[in-house]
């Protein structure tokens, strides 16, 4: 991964991020042992965290088409690594985001959400009884932050930290202040929230508006920051605008899976005989870097890397591999799914609309 890495060390190095390890985590999870959490925004406190597992970690999710990719998936493992020390874990829909950035009605985010991304959040291994949701558009809370915060930043920094100036984008950057703080209503709590890296220039924002706002006592929030699932095209990172260079879960149609999986872009040399003799470039290698997400045996992954690599192993076998992994973790997911979605309707999760019913399931 040392493409990955170079890019990473410029990104964290101009961006004043600080790189973490699963040592200095102190987690055991394979997105920590395998640097999948590779960098984050705030390391004092993410370590104050963690020692006094005094700290809530929450995420947001846009609910702007049914199935999730692996990139959304990715967002959810790293949430599951933090779920034994938090004090709560809280996942939240992003509609009203989807609403000004994407045209989503917040109906169709509504039967999204319960339909589609809940359950498989749940099926993914979110503990329903550990965690708790909220749709952006019933949380009066946040909105009493973003308000308060619209009056702390001024357009400059707006303009600084996303280039392009949009209302659609000031307005969904307030919310999700809101979001990344509101917890803090209940009680001043260190906030640990795992995203892309594309999410960082919102930590920025919220970092610089805890350290100023004077009617709320805030303590700080944290980025940690996962690695991107590469694009099956091999440049950039996976996405739901592209969809023939994304896996999506489930995917229905197993045929056009593996047609997709077998043009995924390889580090293999050109020929048989090239890649026998110089194995497979793993930095470059899509399949590869996939199987570091969602093959959880490290000796297994080990083995394959090392066969690959010394080119015992041919691109054409790793996309079978990758394919067969996929199918199972397909197969598994769609069952709970629908088991999942069961839970949802019988309303056996927990729905919050402020921070005052958040108190109750803290306490
Ligand atoms: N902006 C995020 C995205 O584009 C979604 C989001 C909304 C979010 N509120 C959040 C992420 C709070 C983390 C914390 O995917």
């Amino acid at each position: 991964m040392q493409g990955d890495m170079d890019r990473e060390t410029r990104l964290i190095e101009e961006f004043g991020l600080r790189s973490i390890t699963g040592q200095e985590l102190g987690i055991d999870h394979y997105f920590a042992r395998r640097g999948i959490i590779f960098a984050c925004r705030g390391y004092e406190e993410l370590m104050e965290a963690l020692q006094s597992g005094n700290f809530y970690t929450l995420t947001g999710i846009m609910p702007s088409s049914e199935r999730i990719h692996l990139g959304t998936m990715a967002v959810v493992e790293a949430v599951k690594c933090f779920s034994d020390r938090t004090k709560q874990t809280i996942l939240l829909v992003a509609d009203l985001e989807s609403l000004a950035t994407r045209e989503v009605s917040l109906e169709e985010a509504r039967r999204i959400a319960f339909e589609f991304h809940i359950p498989t959040y749940l099926a993914l291994g979110i503990d329903p009884e550990k965690c708790v949701f909220y749709f952006q558009s019933e949380n009066k809370d946040i909105h009493k932050i973003a308000a308060d915060a619209s009056r702390e930043i001024t357009l400059q920094e707006f303009r600084a930290v996303y280039g392009l100036l949009e209302p659609s984008r000031i307005i969904s950057s307030l919310y999700q202040i809101g979001d990344i703080l509101f917890p803090q209503l209940v009680r001043p709590m260190i906030g640990v929230i795992p995203v892309g890296l594309d999410q960082d220039p919102h930590i920025r924002l919220c970092r610089d508006y805890v350290r100023r706002s004077k009617f709320f006592q805030f303590k700080q929030a944290v980025g940690v920051y996962i690695r991107d699932v590469p694009s099956l095209k091999g440049e950039g990172k996976m996405s739901k605008s592209e969809p023939h260079a994304a896996i999506f879960l489930p995917e229905d149609d197993y045929k056009e899976l593996k047609r997709k999986i077998y043009k995924a872009f390889s580090g293999g040399a050109n020929t048989l005989e090239e890649q026998r003799k110089y194995g497979a470039d793993l930095e470059k290698d899509v399949p590869y870097k996939i199987l570091q997400f969602i093959l959880k045996d490290d000796s297994e992954l080990q083995r394959i890397a090392e066969s690959y690599s010394s080119g015992q192993m041919i691109s054409g076998e790793i996309k079978e591999y990758l394919y067969q992994r996929l199918v199972e973790l397909m197969q598994d997911l769609k069952a709970k799914i629908e088991q999942y979605r069961e839970t949802v309707k019988r309303k056996e999760i927990r729905i919050i609309s402020s921070a005052r019913e958040l108190a109750e399931c803290l306490a």
